[in-house]
């Protein structure tokens, strides 16, 4: 396997391996946002206005040439979340309202700008792994990878919205802190029934950050 970082003459081949490998991302299949094999736009703009800032790594298999995984990385600034929940009010897309909703109104009210005193954060933002390359690793390697790229870019705050158990996992092996845990049990609609029914193991979607002692540039 090669870790790479992704060139724009390959953003058209991620964006069709996360249509394959993203929608059992447990808040998406749970309100099935992004659906097996088919372009989802409002998640396909997200994806590659993330990949245009350069920070994303890939996993390829060196034997093939196709890609076994991704990371999107994006940096979040101050203000953005509050310029993202306007925006989604003139979204008119309940299973798009339902999860960046719940992620834009989290870290809304954790403002993690002020209380870690800095103007950016390095989030790792969408990671997927092809099923038949999944449990070798290549998701604990591209988090790696990312780690050095926050670093190399001179992050002070590195930042999660871990929705899948396995991230979570992922993250605690790579000494993250969960700042906050959302139960997806816990959100009900006006008739009592769950918004979120993910499957098990994935009950809980965290929050998690690392702060990074290198040089800074924020
Ligand atoms: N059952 C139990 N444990 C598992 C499983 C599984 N099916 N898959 C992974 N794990 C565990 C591993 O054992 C490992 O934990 P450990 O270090 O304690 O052994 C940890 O999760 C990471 O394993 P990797 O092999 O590095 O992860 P993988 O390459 O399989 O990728 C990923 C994990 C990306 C979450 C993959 O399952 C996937 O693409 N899922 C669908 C999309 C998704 O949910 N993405 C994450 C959303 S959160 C975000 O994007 C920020």
């Amino acid at each position: 396997m090669e870790y790479t970082s992704i060139p724009a003459s390959r953003f058209e081949e991620v964006i069709r391996h996360l249509r394959l490998s993203f929608p059992d991302e447990p808040l998406n299949a749970s309100v099935g946002l992004s659906l097996y094999g088919k372009p989802c736009s409002l998640l396909e703009q997200y994806d590659l206005s993330t990949l245009e800032e350069g920070l994303s790594v890939m996993a390829v298999d060196t034997y093939t040439n196709e890609i076994a995984g991704v990371l999107l990385n994006g940096t979040s600034k101050k203000g953005d979340i509050e310029e993202a929940i306007k925006r989604m009010e003139t979204i008119d897309n309940i299973p798009y309202q339902q999860i960046f909703g719940l992620l834009n109104n989290v870290n809304k009210e954790l403002d993690l700008f002020t209380k870690y005193k800095v103007d950016k954060i390095f989030e790792f933002r969408i990671l997927a792994v092809d099923p038949k390359y999944r449990g070798q690793g290549v998701g604990k390697e591209l988090f790696l990878r990312s780690e050095m790229i926050a670093a190399e870019n001179g992050f002070k705050l590195m930042k999660v919205d871990a929705t899948s158990f396995f991230t979570q996992k992922i993250c605690d092996s790579f000494g993250f802190e969960t700042i906050k845990t959302i139960r997806y049990g816990d959100y009900l609609d006006e008739n009592g029934q769950k918004i979120y029914n993910t499957k098990s193991p994935h009950d809980y979607y965290k929050v998690m950050i690392k702060i990074l002692h290198g040089k800074r540039n924020d």
